[in-house]
């Protein structure tokens, strides 16, 4: 932990990258909303693995913060092909770094409950070694490790089961397969806290007021499963009489190995006094109900 100038993202230039993704669209919206001079630059603006361009983008913005919303996400291909995972996840996230590193800029990078191996019972807090288990796993622990080593001015934020409108996976898209007939299935035996991708969105906002760098998980409260998650979801939406079937995850028989339980804490932001995100049910409320 780095205590350093505390940022006020009001005035400072924040690049958002991989911003036509789900948390990308939440955090531009966010910082735009709090009259921040925002660039937000989807995947087809610039390609974070490509060094030359994320040097002449930073070239021309200037960026004081950089936000990174890009990565490769689908966690099963990772698994098929760990190239694309590596590129993104520790490859690009490296670029950033060395260009805030050259232009002084500070770095946001997101990162993954996925880090942790699930064998733990409770919560899992900064105290505790990752021991991934999955490709994307492993690139996005090499990539935390190669921007924390090339860079002092970053905020690591690892961050679990990030839903909301738009994104692609379970959480934010069980009402959608639902209404549109899909046979569904809910996960029973696996743990992590279900986080609204507005909600970190504000959460990563607050991290950089507090302008003290580490690494930190933000999440909203309350551990859950994927069944649970998805039967409020579906109760919520009116469609109670909806049924979901429990099943493993060795039943899913997904390629990537997801851990156990994978909750997190956030020992930095206790100590910080910031406060933590609202409990997962409210804030899936409100994604339902817009
Ligand atoms: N979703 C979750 O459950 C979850 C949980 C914990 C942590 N996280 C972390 O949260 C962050 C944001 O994830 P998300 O849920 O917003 O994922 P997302 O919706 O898949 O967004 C990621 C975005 O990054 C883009 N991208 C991929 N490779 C890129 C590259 N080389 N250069 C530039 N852009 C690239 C993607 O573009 P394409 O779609 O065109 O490839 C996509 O728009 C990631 O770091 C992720 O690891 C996510």
């Amino acid at each position: 932990m780095v205590a350093d100038k505390t940022h006020h993202p009001g005035r400072d230039k924040v690049l958002i990258t991989g911003a036509g993704g789900l948390l990308g669209r939440s955090a531009a919206a966010h910082f735009s909303r709090m009259d921040c001079n925002v660039t937000a630059v989807t995947r087809a603006d610039l390609d974070i693995a490509n060094q030359p361009a994320v040097l002449t983008l930073f070239d021309s913005i200037k960026p004081d913060v950089v936000i990174n919303c890009a990565a490769a996400t689908d966690v099963d291909r990772c698994e098929r092909e760990p190239d694309w995972a590596f590129k993104a996840n520790e490859e690009g996230p490296l670029n950033l770094a060395r260009a805030c590193l050259e232009k002084g800029a500070a770095l946001v990078h997101v990162s993954t409950d996925y880090v942790f191996d699930g064998e733990k019972d409770g919560l899992y807090t900064q105290d505790d070694q990752p021991n991934p288990q999955s490709v994307y796993a492993r690139s996005k622990l090499a990539g935390e490790l190669a921007v924390s080593a090339e860079l002092n001015r970053t905020y690591i934020v690892r961050s679990s089961w990030v839903f909301g409108k738009g994104g692609k996976n379970f959480g934010s898209r069980v009402v959608e397969l639902a209404g549109r007939g899909a046979r569904l299935k809910g996960v029973i035996d696996q743990v992590s806290i279900p986080t609204y991708a507005p909600d970190l969105a504000i959460g990563i906002y607050d991290v950089i007021r507090k302008g003290t760098y580490g690494l930190y998980h933000v999440t909203n409260t309350g551990p859950t499963t994927w069944m649970e998650f998805a039967r409020m979801a579906l109760d919520l939406s009116g469609l109670a009489d909806i049924q979901i079937e429990p099943v493993t995850r060795a039943e899913l028989g997904q390629p990537a190995a997801r851990p156990r339980n994978s909750a997190m804490r956030c020992l930095l932001s206790e100590r910080l006094g910031l406060a933590p995100l609202r409990p997962w049910q409210d804030a899936l409320k409100d994604f339902i109900h817009q």
